[in-house]
């Protein structure tokens, strides 16, 4: 079964190229440039990786990515990750990147989506993997700032496909982004937020009413109301899970807590994605395998998962009948 999982070919819908960043590259990124990390060695690293909740991740996530300062550093991460996906056999992926997290200190706009951009056009020139990228907007700052960040990237918009949502999201509900969603949507872009990660299903609600999202990602709290799982099951609306990510944030106490296999029986449009591999103990292969070893998912829900991750992606319908 395993080596069934690794050698199928898969999509990935919900990935923070920040979030896969390794520790050696943390490491050697932090000498290139010079910049301090709280670590005196990679092991020191790999130790600090011990969460309690969405927000001790992100105090360590937002830390790590102080490193990346040039152009080149963007490409290393993303070329990186491009890596990963010829070793998890991922042949079309949708990554995130927060522009927020690195222009408030002082990192052009430019500087960031030109390194990630030419890493992604090199993995499609060298291995054929196809790409897009989607800017998320920070939700723990003002719509003020996500209505910056919006213009900033229209000059860059042949680059970006869509815009979605993350950071912290209890406490800053999908309604605070109404109106830049609203510009973004103006503009063509493709609208994804994590909803129903840590918070409750009201925000889940909110993202799809309020902003016209067209994914959902994470949605795990989805199964507390009725009414939402009858409605995404109807729909068919994807959900981004990440169940490595769902279980190193607690957001379920334990592998076999969780509710991925409950969501599938039930016919939502669920897809199994990585969020933050280098942090969360691995890529998608690994996640797979952990539903496998502790969930009891047969071949056919692998199959289902994948082709929901194909049928989900915002490529043409075209590349997607090559795909499935
Ligand atoms: N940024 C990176 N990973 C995230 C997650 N799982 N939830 C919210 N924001 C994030
Ligand atoms: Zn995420």
């Amino acid at each position: 079964m395993i080596e069934f999982i690794k050698q199928l070919p898969k999509a990935e819908l919900h990935l923070h190229i920040e979030g896969s960043l390794e520790p050696e590259l943390m490491f050697k990124l932090s000498r290139r440039n010079n910049i301090e990390i709280p670590y005196k060695t990679i092991d020191d690293i790999k130790k600090a990786y011990n969460f309690t909740s969405l927000q001790s991740f992100l105090d360590i996530y937002y830390a790590g990515a102080k490193v990346l300062i040039h152009k080149q550093d963007f490409y290393d991460l993303t070329w990186d990750y491009v890596l990963k996906c010829v070793e998890n056999n991922i042949v079309h992926t949708e990554i995130f990147f927060d522009p927020q997290t690195h222009t408030h200190r002082g990192i052009e706009f430019k500087t960031i989506i030109e390194g990630i951009q030419e890493a992604l056009n090199d993995a499609k020139e060298k291995f054929g993997i196809t790409s897009a990228i989607i800017m998320c907007f920070l939700r723990h700052l003002d719509q003020e700032d996500a209505l910056k960040t919006l213009n900033q990237a229209l000059e860059y918009k042949k680059y970006i496909l869509g815009v979605g949502l993350d950071s912290s999201e209890l406490g800053n509900p999908p309604s605070k982004f109404e109106e830049v969603f609203k510009k973004a949507k103006e503009k063509g872009f493709k609208l994804v937020a994590h909803a129903g990660e840590e918070a409750d299903v009201s925000y889940i609600f909110e993202a799809l009413d309020i902003l016209s999202i067209q994914r959902i990602d994470h949605g795990v709290q989805s199964y507390k109301s009725d009414e939402l799982m009858q409605r995404l099951k109807k729909e068919q609306i994807p959900l981004t899970v990440c169940p490595n990510s769902n279980i190193e944030l607690k957001v379920f106490e334990n592998y076999s807590q969780h509710n991925i296999k409950k969501l599938l029986d039930y016919d939502l449009n669920v897809t199994v994605n990585s969020d933050d591999p280098s942090y969360f103990k691995g890529y998608l292969n690994q996640n797979f395998i952990n539903l496998y070893e502790n969930l009891d998912i047969s071949e056919e829900d692998i199959i289902k998962l994948i082709k929901n991750s194909f049928n989900s992606s915002f490529i043409s319908e075209s590349l997607k009948k090559q795909y499935i």
